[in-house]
């Protein structure tokens, strides 16, 4: 595995990985070796394969050696755990399983074939040198924005449960042209279960926008049959679960770049003790309630030198409504502690 991670490193760096193979014949001696140099030319295997070839070597019951898994993929070049089976190796040994979801399977379908294959070998060397290749399948965690509706005493609801509306017409205008921009709509069952809200995209004139928002409810209690999330709009995902993280792992997962959580408090606060928002929406209305729903639990602060400090990056005037728009100040206070 050594000496393919050295044929690797000869090819380019760039959009596809570098790989090397090394074909050992069934005595385990070198038979022939490859690497892949770069998009659009055969991969390593095959390139071993077809030195062995040009050399008039058989690889009949050889043994693959191969940096990553060999691909299950036709693209440009066909699927090496194909080149593979028909040359007739008996076992494929590599260092790094494929994490591209269309190549992947390679191994498979060598087991499938009746060779024996060998995964992991190196692994931690081998992903090494396939870093940069490798960062560009991280799925990246969404650019997540928190909208809170709140009275002037930061109520998100009175007394009685009600929340709507705490804010006017152009506050509500402004948020929904927010919900048009966003892939997907997070809130709490609690939000569900309390105000039944559609958590579609609506013009001005209470028309669908042409783009709807994925629906996202956490919570592990169920969304009721009659809910208006179920209506016309957007996919519906329920997320039984408590876990910020674990809420934008499955977003990023589906490919969503940037969601729009907008509450109720126990869910806004899970996000924002956990560090997740980037981006603060707060909707102030002027209105006092004097009791009711804090717009924000408990956020593990004891202290005032604990507290989660932002900076406002823009105020907007949504008469009779103000908007501050905030994000999370990253250099330290130059408050007194
Ligand atoms: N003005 C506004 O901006 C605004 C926006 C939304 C809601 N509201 C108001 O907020 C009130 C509802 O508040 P809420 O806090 O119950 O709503 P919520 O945050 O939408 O839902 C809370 C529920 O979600 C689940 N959940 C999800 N993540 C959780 C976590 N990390 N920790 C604990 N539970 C979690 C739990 O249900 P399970 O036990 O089933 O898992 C929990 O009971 C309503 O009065 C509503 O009108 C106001």
């Amino acid at each position: 595995m050594g000496r393919a991670f050295e044929l690797a490193r000869r090819g380019p760096q760039g959009s596809n990985p570098q790989v090397g193979a090394v074909l050992l014949a069934p005595d385990g001696q070198p038979l022939a070796e490859g690497w892949h140099q770069g998009a659009g030319t055969a991969h390593a295997e095959v390139v071993a394969l077809a030195a062995a070839q040009a050399d008039g070597r058989n690889a009949l019951g050889a043994t693959a050696v191969v940096s990553l898994e060999p691909c299950n993929h036709t693209g440009r070049t066909g699927p090496c755990s194909q080149a593979l089976v028909k040359a007739g190796v008996r076992r494929v040994v590599y260092a790094v399983a494929d994490p591209n979801p269309s190549a992947a399977g390679g191994a498979e379908q060598l087991r499938q074939a009746g060779i024996e294959v060998v995964g992991d070998v190196l692994a931690a060397q081998g992903r090494q040198l396939l870093q940069a290749w490798l960062a560009g399948f991280q799925p990246v965690r969404p650019y997540v924005i928190l909208k809170i509706a709140q009275s002037l005493d930061a109520r998100v609801a009175a007394a009685d449960g009600t929340s709507r509306w705490i804010t006017g017409a152009a506050a509500r205008v402004h948020a929904h042209g927010i919900r048009a921009e966003v892939d997907a709509i997070v809130v709490g069952i609690g939000t569900v279960l309390a105000d039944n809200p559609a958590l579609t995209a609506r013009t001005a004139d209470g028309a669908l926008a042409a783009r709807q928002p994925e629906r996202i409810v956490v919570g592990r209690r169920e969304v009721p049959a009659s809910a208006a999330v179920r209506g016309t709009g957007g996919a519906l995902m329920r997320l039984p679960t408590h876990d910020p993280a674990e809420v934008l792992d499955r977003l990023a997962a589906r490919g969503h770049r940037q969601v729009l959580v907008e509450g109720g408090p126990t869910l806004a606060s899970a996000f924002l003790q956990a560090g997740v928002v980037d981006e603060l929406h707060c909707y102030l209305a002027p209105l006092l309630l004097g009791a009711g729903t804090s717009a924000v639990s408990n956020l593990g602060i004891a202290t005032l030198a604990q507290a989660q400090r932002w900076q406002i990056s823009s105020t907007h005037l949504l008469d009779p409504d103000l908007l501050l728009i905030a994000n999370p100040l990253k250099e330290k206070s130059c408050l007194p502690e």
